[in-house]
């Protein structure tokens, strides 16, 4: 670990610190309307009062809170899908230092939203604080990965989820009454993505311009060169150079792959399917419904200061986001994702008791914190960080900017679904709300245990080969193992190319395409 230091030049920390203020903005406006619902619900009932000289139905109320709340995540969706129009044209940096200007403005109008009595206001910052998150989730990730080191880059690229739980923690905290979670300071609460707006348009000049992007997109090898010194803090960066132009020749290499490509070709309908259910199973695990709305939740579950444990879970939250930082690199993908679908399982049916028996046992309170608490917790075990790395993992150079667009958009479509229709469901339902997520997380269990193959330190094709269902048998069954041995054994003899296709056609003779292009597969790939 300790020899990661030399490579950790202040620049480079300088450079990552200030590109991750935007997964902080991102995470920060996640978290900011849960707090002072109460607060702000008043005021759109007063401004209603104003215009109308009546009070606000509840119904309505319900639908511009759940509005008001959602329609981040319809900024996130577009701003997601807006990522390649900058990053090629402006570059990184520049990227990142244009969005802001969406931070101010979204800043300023939901700033005086209260000032002009406009609930109007309010909802159209939310729509671009929203697209600016969407914007920014794309570039950090990017910019911090081209300017890492290799054997930084899997641990300077998790500090964009720590940035966003710290995000929801500091919005937590400032929402509570003492800070700013008061009817008059409320619209400073929402107007604060300001602040760290302008303090990343003061440090972003600072910063160098990715490597890779003048490299690759600009063609300029002496700026790149120049700035490879300045972050690496030595004056050998040929190595890095070289492994920038491999890349992008190996990128050159692979076609690209087009969205409707993906659903269209066989090869690649299943691992989009799979990347698309595991973007589902993280936002309607429920999670969202705790950070959109959990100080709401625990008042109904009789919790004398829900405030103070909504922050409480984002303390959790930020705590085994780090836990998992250090799991995720390690232990295999699927087993993590499959144990933290079952504990939030568990941990919704604990919360769904906790509120049926409220009214009978008084302490039923503190399980229902309790069971937040670990919901949250398997979150960030398994469904919070895995559905990204496996996504990453499932697909080639080729055909992954356009996975990771489809499953960002899955992502932000699913979050606004929850968003907008969980306050709506709770009235439905009751108590029993979280018995929905239940039945949810365990047909997302379900699935991952039959359909999600373990990526964890595999190639391409060793992922794809189990993931035709005809391909299965053979891959599991005894026959097949044996075949396989016996195959390792004939190696030797240099009778393996013979024995294999033997051996195949005999015990997986049902399926004669398959075994054909099973027998392609293994001749190009040596034991
Ligand atoms: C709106 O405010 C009035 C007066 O404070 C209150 O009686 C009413 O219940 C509020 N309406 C809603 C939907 O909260």
């Amino acid at each position: 670990f300790f020899g990661f230091s030399k490579q950790l030049t202040l620049q480079l920390m300088m450079a990552v610190g200030t590109a991750v203020i935007g997964s902080l903005q991102f995470g920060y406006n996640t978290g900011v309307i849960n707090a002072p619902q109460k607060t702000i619900e008043a005021f759109y009932n007063e401004t209603w009062y104003k215009r109308n000289s009546e009070y606000i139905p509840s119904t309505t109320l319900t639908t511009l809170w759940s509005v008001s709340v959602a329609i981040f995540s319809v900024g996130g969706i577009v701003g997601s899908f807006s990522v390649g129009l900058f990053v090629n044209r402006f570059g990184r940096r520049n990227s990142m230092l244009i969005v802001n200007v969406l931070a101010f403005i979204a800043a300023a109008l939901m700033g005086f939203s209260k000032l002009a009595e406009s609930w109007e206001m309010l909802i159209i910052g939310r729509f671009i604080v929203g697209l600016y998150s969407g914007l920014s989730t794309g570039f950090v990730p990017m910019y911090v990965g081209e300017i890492a080191p290799t054997t930084l880059r899997g641990a300077l690229g998790t500090l964009h989820q720590l940035g966003i739980v710290i995000g929801i923690l500091i919005a937590q905290i400032f929402g509570i009454k003492e800070i700013m979670g008061t009817p008059t300071m409320w619209p400073f609460l929402l107007g604060f993505t300001f602040i760290p707006a302008i303090l990343q348009c003061a440090l972003l000049p600072f910063c160098p311009e990715s490597p890779r992007y003048l490299l690759i997109n600009q063609n300029e090898e002496a700026k790149a060169k120049s700035v490879l010194k300045k972050l690496r803090g030595t004056e050998d960066v040929d190595a890095d150079m070289q492994e920038m132009r491999e890349e992008s020749r190996q990128m050159m290499r692979e076609k690209k792959v087009t969205i409707p490509e993906l659903f269209r070709s066989s090869l690649y309908r299943q691992p989009i399917f799979i990347a698309i259910m595991l973007q589902l199973s993280q936002q309607f695990s429920g999670i969202n419904a705790v950070f959109y709305y959990s100080t709401g939740i625990f008042e109904k579950a009789g919790v004398s200061e829900p405030v103070y444990a909504t922050i409480g879970a984002g303390i959790v939250n930020t705590a085994f986001t780090v836990v998992s930082l250090f799991i995720v690199e390690r232990a295999g993908r699927r087993s993590l994702h499959l144990i933290g679908l079952m504990g939030m399982a568990v941990s919704s049916v604990l919360m769904t008791i906790a509120m049926a028996l409220l009214d009978q046992v008084k302490w039923m309170s503190y399980i229902s914190i309790v069971a937040i608490f670990s919901f949250v917790a398997f979150f960030e075990i398994g469904p919070g960080p895995i559905p990204w790395f496996i996504v990453a993992e499932l697909f080639s150079q080729g055909p992954r900017p356009s996975a990771i667009a489809v499953a960002g958009f899955s992502n932000w479509f699913a979050n606004f679904l929850v968003g907008m229709s969980f306050q709506y469901v709770e009235e439905l339902t009751g108590p029993y709300v979280f018995i929905i997520f239940t039945v949810l997380l365990l047909i997302f269990f379900v699935f991952t245990y039959f359909k999600v193959p373990e990526t964890k330190g595999r190639t391409f094709e060793e992922i794809s080969t189990p993931l035709s269902n005809n391909m299965r048998h053979c891959d599991y069954s005894v026959p097949c193992s044996l075949t396989l041995f016996l195959l390792h054994t004939a190696d030797y003899f240099y009778i393996h190319y013979v024995l294999h296709t033997v051996l195949l056609l005999l015990y997986c003779k049902s399926n004669m395409i398959y075994t054909v292009w099973c027998s392609m597969q293994y001749f190009s790939i040596p034991f």
